[in-house]
């Protein structure tokens, strides 16, 4: 059994769906359910005994304790987080909050357990610290992509706060000797991502007719990998990573939001044509956000040469089979854009609290 924190929000939920389709092992589920948790993410597990979901606060020690003791877990994945740079730019408390003390207390009631456990299991357990490339800070266009020796640079709220969780994950494991392995990815995209960020966003709004907001001049460049990309690497990371070490995981896709924004709008045009010509007439240039990182690249070569991790999916791949989930999953973005998938855990889902 693992515990994973976060398994209802956009990547957790995609891990947690992989995990069970590529293992038998259980999922003890934790996941406070903010506004980016969504129970619908995962209703195919709604009677799968393999899944256990626990609504609570990584923030709680008493709980962290309680479910570490009653399942004791081989391996924490630890995805919860606060994960939105705009967000975090108009109220950064709550990041400082989830992902800082969150981490710290998961940490610390992870250590407390292990301490517990005999030799075999000590030796075997793993905490998988999963966090961003935003960490390194912002490259120039010609720099060489991010390499896991790259200074950190955080210039957000969000990413200093992640900054500062993976230096605390550090920390547990040269003083403690905790096992830990972390994982720094770049920019992730597929099914269940939540339509604040910039591609399921610009999708939702152009199927609604709404201007698409391009942030400064749109040559700012992410690095793009599917999301059941990044779950494979965390596999990978998890089975085979060496302890203490981290692992930078990207997809070799950088594109300049304006890119991305054209390749959505043509796609859109092919599979659902815009009534009144092209979806590209919605683009729409608003105001910078501030401290915008300009270029983000992550040079991935460590993970594949140690664990042979490469992602399954081309950006053309994976995008394409973004836009059509999002076209044939107009129930889950209704519900997302009502707030009622935030009820869907009373109505649908028997919530099974551990003890
Ligand atoms: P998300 O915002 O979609 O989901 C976060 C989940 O954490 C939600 O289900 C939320 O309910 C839960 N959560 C928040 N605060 C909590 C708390 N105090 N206790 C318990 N649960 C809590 O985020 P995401 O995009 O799925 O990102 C997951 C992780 O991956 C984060 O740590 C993020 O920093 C990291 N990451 C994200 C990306 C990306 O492109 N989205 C890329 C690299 C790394
Ligand atoms: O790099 C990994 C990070 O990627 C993760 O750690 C974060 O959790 C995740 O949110 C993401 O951060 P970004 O800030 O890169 O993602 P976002 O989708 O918010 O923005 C992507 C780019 O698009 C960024 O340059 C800002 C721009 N943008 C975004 C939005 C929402 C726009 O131009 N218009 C928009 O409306």
């Amino acid at each position: 059994m693992i515990l994973v924190t976060g398994g209802a929000g956009f990547i957790g939920s995609n891990f947690v769906l992989d995990w069970l389709e590529q293992t038998q092992e259980a999922v003890i589920n934790l996941d406070a359910l903010t506004y980016a948790g969504n129970l619908e993410n995962l209703a195919s597990l709604q009677h799968d005994p393999r899944h256990v979901f626990v609504r609570g606060d990584i923030c709680d020690r008493a709980l962290v304790d309680r479910l570490l003791a009653e399942h004791r877990p081989r391996a924490v994945v630890h995805f919860a987080a606060e994960s939105h740079v705009d967000r975090s730019i108009h109220g950064p408390g709550a990041f400082m909050r989830t992902n800082i003390e969150g981490t710290y207390t998961l940490l610390e009631g992870v250590r407390a357990h292990w301490a517990t456990l005999d030799s075999g299991d000590k030796a075997a357990f793993r905490f998988h610290h999963v966090s961003t490339d935003e960490v390194y800070g912002s490259l120039g266009a010609t720099d060489p992509a991010f390499t896991e020796s790259h200074p950190y640079e955080p210039n957000s709220p969000y990413s200093a706060s992640k900054a500062a969780s993976d230096h605390l994950v550090r920390a547990w494991h040269h003083t403690y000797g905790l096992p830990v392995v972390t994982t720094n990815c770049s920019n992730n995209y597929g099914p269940f991502h939540f339509p604040e960020k910039l591609i399921p966003l610009m999708i939702v709004n152009a199927l609604a007719g709404k201007p698409l907001p391009i942030y400064g001049d749109g040559q700012n460049v992410r690095d793009w990998l599917y999301v059941r990309d990044h779950a494979s690497a965390i596999r990978a990371v998890l089975a085979g990573g060496r302890l203490g070490e981290t692992y930078n995981i990207g997809g070799w896709n950088e594109k300049t939001n304006l890119e991305i924004v054209h390749t959505l709008c043509d796609l859109l045009d092919e599979l659902k044509p815009d009534p009144a010509g092209s979806y590209r007439r919605l683009i729409t240039y608003v105001k910078d956000r501030p401290g915008h990182d300009r270029r983000y690249a992550i040079d991935a070569r460590k993970v594949e040469r140690e664990l042979g991790w490469r992602p399954a999916e081309t950006f053309e791949t994976g995008v394409r089979k973004t836009v059509q989930w999002y076209l044939d999953h107009a129930d889950w973005v209704a519900h997302v854009q009502s707030g009622s998938y935030r009820d869907w855990v009373e109505q649908n889902y028997a919530e099974r609290q551990a003890g």
